[in-house]
C-alpha cells in the first residue's frame, strides 16, 4: 500500500492544503499522522477538523496533549505556551475531546510503526545520532516514522560487529529504497512549520510492498498564514519563523 505520511501539521491550513494538492500525483491509499496537528498555528480547527476526518491512523504530539489540556504546558518556551492556551480557547469541544483520545506511539500499520518523537517516549527529540541510537535500539520495526524535530530526515543504522552503527544521512535523496539488512528512522519533515531551514512544507510517500520512500518538498502561501497568526494576536515571532524555515 501507498501511504502519506503526514507529521506537525501545526494548524496552518494553507501548508496542509498545499500538501494534498502536490500529493495527489502520487497515487497513495491512506494517510497517516505522526501528531502535532494543532500548537503554534491560526487555523486549529480546520486542520484538527480535516485530519479527523480523512487520516487513517494518528498518534498524538506533546502540543496535541497540552492544547486538548491533557498535559501542561509549563515545559514549553513563552510563544508555544502561548499558543497552546489560545490553541485550548479556539478548538471545539468535538475537536478538543478527538484530541485528548488520540494513541500514544508507537502505533504499528503494516510493517510499520509510527511514533511522535522516538520509540521509547512520544516525547523526545531525536535530532543526533547518539538519540537516535537510543530509539533505534527500541524500534520494533525495521521502518519508524517519526516527527517531533520538524527535520526531514533519516537515520539508518548498518549491521557492524559490535552491534550497529547510526548515520545521519545529511544529503537526503527524494527517493530512498530501504536496504533489507539496515534498519530505518524516518522522518517526513513538517507541514506547517519546517525547522530545517526550507520554509516549504514537507511530506513523504512510502510504499509498504517496495519498501521506497519519497521525500517531498511544496511551496505554500506563507504571507496568508503570517496574516491570519497577526490577526490571531499569536506571537509575531510564530508568523515570522514560517518565512525563514527555522
Ligand atoms: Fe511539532
Amino acid at each position: 500500500m501507498r501511504f502519506l505520511i503526514l507529521s506537525d501539521l501545526h494548524a496552518n491550513w494553507e501548508a496542509l492544503v498545499a500538501v494534498l494538492g502536490d500529493a495527489k500525483r502520487h497515487d497513495y491509499q491512506a494517510i497517516l499522522c505522526l501528531g502535532d496537528v494543532v500548537g503554534y498555528g491560526p487555523s486549529p480547527n480546520e486542520v484538527t477538523t480535516w485530519v479527523r476526518t480523512h487520516a487513517d491512523v494518528v498518534v498524538r504530539g506533546n502540543h496535541d496533549k497540552a492544547c486538548c489540556g491533557l498535559t501542561s504546558c509549563e515545559t514549553f518556551g513563552t510563544a508555544a505556551q502561548y499558543s497552546s492556551y489560545w490553541t485550548l480557547g479556539a478548538l471545539t469541544d468535538e475537536n478538543k475531546e478527538w484530541l485528548r483520545n488520540l494513541p500514544r506511539g508507537p502505533v504499528q500499520v503494516e510493517n510499520l510503526d509510527l511514533v511522535h518523537g522516538a520509540p521509547d517516549d512520544e516525547d523526545r527529540y531525536m535530532f543526533h545520532e547518539h538519540e537516535a541510537a537510543t530509539g533505534m535500539h527500541h524500534a520494533r520495526e525495521q521502518v519508524t516514522f517519526f516527527g517531533h524535530t520538524h527535520v526531514q530526515g533519516c537515520f539508518v543504522a548498518e549491521p557492524c560487529r559490535r552491534g550497529f552503527d547510526i548515520r545521519r544521512l545529511d544529503a537526503l535523496p527524494v527517493t530512498l529504497a530501504v536496504n533489507w539488512n539496515r534498519r530505518y528512522l524516518l522522518n517526513p519533515g513538517a507541514v506547517g512549520q519546517p525547522r530545517d531551514g526550507d520554509p516549504r512544507a514537507a511530506y513523504c510517500i512510502f510504499d509498504s510492498s517496495s519498501y521506497v520512500a519519497e521525500f517531498h518538498r511544496v511551496e505554500y502561501d506563507i504571507r496568508t498564514v503570517q496574516d491570519k497568526i497577526l490577526a490571531a494576536e499569536l506571537p509575531k515571532e510564530l508568523a515570522f519563523r514560517l518565512a525563514s524555515g527555522e
